[in-house]
């Protein structure tokens, strides 16, 4: 269970290094940590010295906290998350999530790079998340509830914001960038799927798979937030394509797509 006491430490000794004060959360996904470069009057605070964070070693992401303005907006952006495959408790993975709340924040973006399950999807798509299937057994809120949180039984048949949803697709439209809509799978990796696992996930009704979000997501949701998905698809799911996969090609191409993600999750914050 997630302390309420260990959460608002870690939320003032936030608050004693800056007066910004967030009301929008950005969780960035490999490759997408540069939005948080945008940030202007930025306050950059280390996971390490954040009291009971976690602190994250994936491959393209850094490890920071950005607090500051971002079109108009005060954000809090997760530079590099934690994710599940590295060893975290999902109470550790999603314990930023609760400093964010604390911290007054009441909308999270949370952006992922994953891979394209639905073979009408390519490579360097961007998708709008409608909903998701956990198909890791585990879930963030196993264990004691702490009703200061949440509910014990919380809700899920909207994680994902329809009005935000609405709005992430007039900027798309707007901007002219395509956004594919679908569910996104979650898988605790570290090791891709095998074909067989991608074609029992679209059989299921994915249409992306990828290693993170969901416990992020679910988090949000009971404690009260509302929340918009993002994922910048960087390949096909093993065997739709007759090629291997690597985490290099996930780091090139979700860089190749940065700008129209940049330019979506900006467009995003001016109207929300
Ligand atoms: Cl194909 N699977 C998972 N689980 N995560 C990914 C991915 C695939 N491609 C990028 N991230």
């Amino acid at each position: 269970m997630q302390k309420t006491q260990e959460i608002l430490e870690a939320r003032d000794f936030i608050t004693g290094k800056t007066q910004h004060q967030p009301t929008i959360g950005l969780i960035l996904g490999s490759g997408l940590g540069t939005l948080a470069d945008e940030i202007e009057n930025a306050v950059v605070i280390p996971y390490a010295e954040i009291p009971y964070f976690a602190k994250s070693e994936a491959v393209g992401h850094a490890n920071e906290l950005v607090i500051g303005q971002l079109k108009g907006k005060t954000v809090v952006a997760m530079k590099g998350r934690f994710h599940y495959y590295e060893g975290y408790t999902l109470p550790e993975v999603t314990f930023p999530v609760r400093v964010m709340k604390a911290l007054g924040v009441e909308t999270v973006i949370v952006t992922n790079a994953c891979g394209a399950v639905n073979t009408s999807f390519n490579p360097g798509d961007l998708m709008l998340i409608t909903d998701h299937i956990n198909l890791v057994a585990n879930n963030p809120l196993i264990g004691p509830n702490n009703d200061e949180l949440g509910v014990r039984f919380p809700d899920m048949s909207q994680v994902y914001n329809p009005e935000l949803r609405a709005l992430a697709q007039e900027v798309a439209a707007e901007q002219g960038i395509g956004l594919q809509q679908g569910v996104y799978t979650w898988w605790t990796g570290p090791a891709y799927e095998t074909p067989a696992e991608i074609r029992m996930i679209r059989t299921l009704g994915g249409d992306a798979v990828g290693m993170s979000t969901v416990p992020e997501a679910i988090v949000a949701v009971h404690g009260g937030m509302k929340v918009l998905g993002i994922s910048c698809l960087t390949n096909m799911a093993c065997g739709i394509l007759d090629q291997p996969l690597n985490h290099e090609e996930v780091i090139e191409v979700a860089a190749r797509v940065r700008e129209n993600f940049v330019g979506l999750v900006k467009g995003v914050l001016e109207k929300v």
